[in-house]
């Protein structure tokens, strides 16, 4: 997705009503790593630090698209695996670039995780 399109994307975004969908189980994510989730047609990385916090963002790196989900996780950011760029994992704030990654609300309750997700981003073919 080129940049241009990406963040007129986000900002439409901003705009929509959310809701809240299921992820499944916490334990699928180890300590200080993330796990990648298909929600509607966006891949969502969402991390576990050692810590035990939850963070989700957007699977997709302000450089050049890597996948964020398989980057290493440290000291409240994530490195892309491709070229270590780094990204807060708060934020969505990229040090390299004006570029913000979109972040999304995440809590766990009774050991299963939930999204906040943009109703229109949720639709597809039904993966909850
Ligand atoms: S694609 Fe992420 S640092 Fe290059």
């Amino acid at each position: 997705m080129a940049e241009r399109e990406y963040m007129a994307d986000l900002l439409k975004w901003q705009a929509e009503p959310e809701k809240e969908v299921c992820l499944g189980d916490l334990e699928t994510i180890p300590l200080g790593e993330g796990r990648v989730f298909l929600v509607g047609t966006q891949a969502v990385a969402v991390f576990r630090t050692r810590k035990g916090e939850l963070f989700a963002l957007d699977n997709y790196c302000p450089h050049q698209g890597g996948p964020l989900g398989d980057g290493l996780v440290a000291a409240g950011k994530v490195a892309c695996p491709l070229h270590g760029w780094l990204v807060d994992l708060k934020t969505g704030a990229c040090p390299h670039s004006a570029q913000r990654v979109r972040t999304y609300p995440i809590r766990e309750e009774n050991g299963r995780l939930y999204l906040t997700f943009p109703v229109a981003l949720a639709h597809g073919p039904e993966p909850f």
